[in-house]
């Protein structure tokens, strides 16, 4: 297998590089190596290397700052993989492509399938949902994962503010409003792996933790794994609040929850998410 991976240095990009297989060349790029909004630069890039597999890893995740800069996020998170598409077609290539719950609008009371119809309530959703539909329609054998709630020991990520905070303060205000899966991205970067030895047939999975939970259950797990780990003297207190009591740019669904049946049909297991936050969070 020879991969070009972009988004290197992201919480997904780390992660797998880290889990590299033996046999497999991996060229990690990053945003300086290889922007991905820059079709000439993609093409010269891939070109050069000619891999058979593309990860893309890169993408503009800030979620509240992309209402700010919908230009900039549309051009990373629809043109870039709209780019890696059409040169992954040039050269024989399979693009892996990795997508968003925040698809969806969040009213649904059931865990979302891949056909359920998407409506992203932000600006971040929209422009996931974009370069998804651009993916598709350039190369429909490629591999699109949404995936949800990413934490990792790399990067930033809930898990590694909800212990900062608590490094600070002996209580926290978390919104227990909004539900969601955790996904450890170490998972995420094994299970492409798994996918692309297989040679699964192209389209769209949902991949996730596995089980869902609200931010504000997800912080107590977080806190009583790092008090159990030693990470933490004390847990604070989680206060439950709801979303209106925490005013943010983005509006976020407020139940994002993933069906992964699909993917689990192909013999994938899901991410044991509580398990990787006790093994990370030594670490971080
Ligand atoms: N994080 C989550 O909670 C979450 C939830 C659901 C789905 N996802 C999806 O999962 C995937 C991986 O997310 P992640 O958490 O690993 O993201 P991440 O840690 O934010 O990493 C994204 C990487 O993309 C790079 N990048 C940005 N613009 C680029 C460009 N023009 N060209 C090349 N690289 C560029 C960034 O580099 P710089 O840092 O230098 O800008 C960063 O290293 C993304 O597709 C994301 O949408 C994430």
């Amino acid at each position: 297998m020879k991969v070009l991976l972009t988004g290197g240095n992201g919480q997904l990009g780390r992660c797998f590089s880290d889990r590299t297989p033996i046999g497999w060349n991996v060229l990690a790029t990053d945003a300086k190596t290889l922007d991905i909004t820059d079709l000439i630069q993609v093409k010269n890039v891939v070109k050069s290397y000619r891999p058979n597999v593309i990860v893309n890893a890169a993408a503009y995740t800030a979620v509240d700052r992309a209402e700010l800069e919908p230009e900039l996020a549309a051009l990373i998170n629809e043109t870039g993989p709209r780019n890696l598409a059409l040169v992954a077609n040039e050269v024989g290539a399979r693009l892996v492509h990795i997508s968003t719950d925040y698809v969806f609008d969040g009213e649904a009371g059931t865990p979302y399938i891949e056909t359920a119809v998407t409506n992203p309530l932000n600006v971040y959703g929209k422009t996931k949902r974009d370069g998804e539909v651009a993916v598709k329609q350039i190369q429909p054998d490629a591999l699109i994962i949404r995936t949800a709630w990413v934490f990792s020991e790399y990067g930033n990520n809930f898990v590694k503010t909800m212990l900062s905070l608590a490094r600070q303060h002996n209580q926290v205000n978390v919104v227990s409003d909004q539900f969601g899966c955790p996904t450890y991205a170490g998972d995420i970067a094994q299970v492409i792996i798994e996918l692309l030895i297989s040679n699964t047939s192209g389209g769209v999975y949902h991949y996730c933790g596995d089980s869902s939970v609200s931010w504000s259950h997800f912080a107590k797990v977080i806190f009583s794994s790092a008090v159990q780990q030693g990470v933490l003297k004390y847990a604070p207190s989680v206060n439950d609040i709801t979303t209106e009591l925490y005013p943010t740019l983005a509006i976020r669904p407020k139940y994002s929850v993933l069906n992964c049946g699909k993917i689990e049909e192909k013999g994938i297991h899901l991410s044991k998410w509580r398990r990787q936050v006790a093994f990370i969070i030594t670490s971080i």
